[in-house]
């Protein structure tokens, strides 16, 4: 049975209020924009048709919040209101009727058309002429002081010239370039650090940072479009006027708006902006409809979210249909063998589209996409385009089902290596460490700032070194000297291109290298399920990579789950066998704890480990540091019983934008106090530490009863 209106209408407003939560608070949506807005307009319209169930707390209501722990709270001087949205053409002209009704006219009503950019909102406050402050929308009334942040976007200009209002508040819009964004996440990715989604939350994410220093190392832009309070009123007395003295006083300004008398000249301007706003260097996601004079937008007056002279119009996500000609296999560090679809140039919002992801083998059949298929594909806000669906009438005859391992024919496509596909797990693998992509990408990642801090060894670097087998192993580069790497042609035979200066500034980086923790090193040989957080856990524990190469403990944590298969495989009856069993699971969690070592390390990270140093590839490894005579340090401190402090035997989890800690520093901290720093929520979490835009750690810690503190509170408790 389908929902009565009520219970409906009740759904929609908890799955609303779940998403903007989602969406303002923790960065991490789970549905589009569009989707989101596709909600809000059947809540929209079931409280419309049944007026009896309105409420003062429906999400139609109510303008979110963002306020974020450690920024100033300040009021605005005039609100920041909200925009009516619509996706249907019938209701902008209702729009133009509702305004001449208000106003009494039958007359052209002269609009302004501007771009509605998908950014972070702002407002800017001038004091007779100088820049004072930037705060956010908040909760429309009052936001967050973001100021020490803003100063770091350039354009913003700090004086006015010429005669100006002695008070006056300035709107706009703050977003990151699909460059800025790009080199971040290019940089994330060579920290071993999951990418963000989408320019929209990371612009978010960084003007909430506490630290001004880390939020200046991401590039952010700025657009103003927007009148809030001015004094004198009268000051500006259109849109249209506003936005040329905005441009005057060099504030940046939207590159195209238009002016239109009457609603089909402004329908046009819509459709016109629509083929010229992906030229432009901020997202945008529709049009915003705006009535031109002050003085009648003053008539025509606001509703508590939105005033009643503007209206956005949004565009639907474009999609476009086109041709999948091929599937291209890549292969990534570890050997996974990732499908991508190679698909007939296509244009898709503004760029060409010749490459979108296909995830793995399942989500191929699942989709059931073939090759020859005409396929829809989305950008839907992300940046990496995806097959949506198979256009199946489209479909051309002898159109076979994928199958990964027969479209390599059974080998590594990039070096004909054994190709292996485990069990319960999505995706194929070459299974030949030589193979020179995983070989390139190993020996970037060794060389990435959080693991061995080699600089100068990018991507390019990388495989010139690999594929002129000059190294043919990471650990090759610290058998070369600085000027065989300065000599090193990066470049190709014609147009040469030396690392000079570069190849002696890595080979005096890898010299520093050697003095790096053990922790660093581990991370740095990439081990799957080994990443930074267990790498510094393990290195507590053990003061060599051949102690865990040989520990029992490990290698007994790693059979629990043959184990427990074991038990749940006999009959309910054999009371005594499964006794048996269950004693030994036990046997193996107590020794664990006793000592001291966590549920992160769990058999699939024992596995991973003991699997490649006692793989041929890992013991070579041991013995070629030896050779080298490196021998990392341990940061095995408890062991020794050189850790003391408030914090010994204590397991943090961070999550979130910290006020002024960036993460590494609240590790160090955490770390100097004798606590540890755990990557996941468990039961054995003593705190939380959560910052603004706390993810799904912050409901995880929730459920299961852990503290949950604030950077204040733990100053409060154990100082700084
Ligand atoms: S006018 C009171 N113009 O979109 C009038 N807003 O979804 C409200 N936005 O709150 C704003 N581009 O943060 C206006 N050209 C534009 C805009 C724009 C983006 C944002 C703004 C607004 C939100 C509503």
């Amino acid at each position: 049975m389908p929902p009565s209106p009520k219970e409906r209408i009740e759904q929609l407003r908890t799955e609303i209020a779940r998403h903007e939560d989602l969406y303002r608070n923790r960065a991490a949506p789970e549905i589009s924009d569009f989707e989101f807005d596709m909600l809000v307009e059947e809540l929209k319209a079931l409280e419309k048709a049944h007026p009896q169930f309105a409420a003062k707390d429906s999400p139609t209501e109510q303008v979110g919040e963002d306020h974020t722990a450690g920024f100033t709270r300040v009021a605005h001087k005039a609100p920041m209101l909200s925009l009516e949205n619509t996706y249907n053409e019938g209701e902008l002209r209702e729009f133009d009727k509702r305004l001449k009704k208000l106003l009494g006219t039958d007359g052209q009503m002269n609009y302004v058309v501007e771009p509605k950019i998908d950014g972070v909102a702002v407002n800017l406050t001038y004091e007779h002429g100088k820049f004072v402050r930037a705060v956010t929308r908040g909760n429309g009334a009052q936001g967050d002081d973001i100021t020490r942040n803003v100063k770091n976007i350039r354009g913003i200009p700090l004086a006015l010239k010429g005669e100006v209002p002695a008070l006056l508040e300035v709107r706009g819009e703050i977003y990151m370039t699909a460059g800025e964004f790009a080199r971040v996440n290019h940089e994330q990715e060579l920290a071993g650090q999951p990418a963000f989604k989408n320019p929209r939350n990371l612009a978010a994410g960084t003007v909430k940072l506490l630290d001004p220093a880390q939020a200046a190392e991401r590039e952010l832009s700025i657009v103003l479009y927007g009148l809030g309070a001015c004094q004198p009123e009268g000051f500006f007395e259109s849109q249209s006027a506003f936005q040329n003295w905005l441009k005057e006083n060099a504030f940046p300004v939207v590159p195209w708006w238009g002016k239109a008398r009457g609603i089909d000249e402004a329908w046009a301007l819509v459709q016109k902006l629509d083929t010229l706003r992906h030229g432009f260097a901020f997202a945008t996601d529709g049009a915003v409809v705006k009535l031109d004079e002050t003085a009648l937008q003053h008539r025509a007056g606001l509703l508590p979210k939105f005033p009643r002279w503007a209206k956005a119009y949004k565009y639907a996500p474009e999609t476009a249909q086109t041709k999948l000609n091929g599937i291209i296999i890549q292969v990534g560090r570890t050997g996974i063998l990732a499908p991508v679809a190679d698909l007939e140039p296509v244009d898709l919002e503004g760029s060409t589209i010749a490459r979108a992801t296909l995830h793995n083998e399942d989500e191929i059949r699942k989709k059931d996409i073939r090759i020859g298929d005409t396929v829809k594909i989305e950008k839907a806000g992300e940046v990496i385009p995806a097959v949506i669906e198979v256009i199946l009438e489209k479909r051309p005859d002898g159109a076979k089902p994928f199958s990964l391992f027969e479209h390599v024919h059974g080998h590594c496509p990039a070096c004909g290596g054994q190709i292996k596909r485990e069990e319960n797990f999505a995706a194929w693998k070459c299974l030949n460490p030589q193979c020179p992509p995983q070989v390139a990408q190993r020996l970037e990642f060794f060389c990435a700032r959080r693991a061995l801090d080699i600089e100068g060894v990018g991507q390019t670097v990388a495989v010139a070194l690999t594929h002129k087998h000059i190294v043919r192993e990471p650990l090759d580069l610290f058998e070369i000297d600085g000027e065989t790497l300065a000599a090193v042609n990066i470049g190709d035979e014609t147009s040469p291109r030396l690392l000079g200066e570069n190849g002696r500034k890595i080979a005096a980086a890898c010299e520093r290298a050697k003095t790096l923790p053990l922790s660093r090193w581990l991370f740095a040989i990439g081990i799957p399920n080994v990443g930074e957080t267990i790498s510094k856990e393990l290195t507590r524990h053990f003061s060599s990579l051949e102690q865990m190469r040989t520990s029992e403990l490990l290698q007994k944590i790693s059979t629990r789950p043959a184990l427990e298969l074991q038990k749940s495989e006999l009959p309910k009856s054999d009371r005594p066998a499964r006794k048996v069993l269950s004693e030994q699971i036990e046997q193996i969690k107590q020794q664990a704890k006793a000592e001291n070592i966590t549920d992160e390390i769990g058999p699939e990270v024992c596995l991973s480990l003991q699997g490649y140093l006692n793989s041929e590839e890992g013991a070579r490894f041991l013995a070629r540091l030896e050779k080298l005579g490196i021998h990392p340090q341990s940061d095995n401190r408890v062991q020794h019983g050189e850790v003391t402090g408030p914090l010994v035997g204590k397991g943090f989890v961070l999550t979130g934008t910290l006020p002024t800690w960036t993460r590494d520093q609240a590790k160090a901290i955490i770390e100097k106090k004798g606590g540890r720093v755990l990557s996941s929520v468990s039961k054995k979490t003593d705190f939380l530490l959560a910052g603004e835009e706390a993810g799904s750690k912050f409901a995880k810690a929730q459920e299961l009863g852990v503290e949950i503190i604030s950077q204040e509170d733990f100053l409060t408790r154990w100082g700084s």
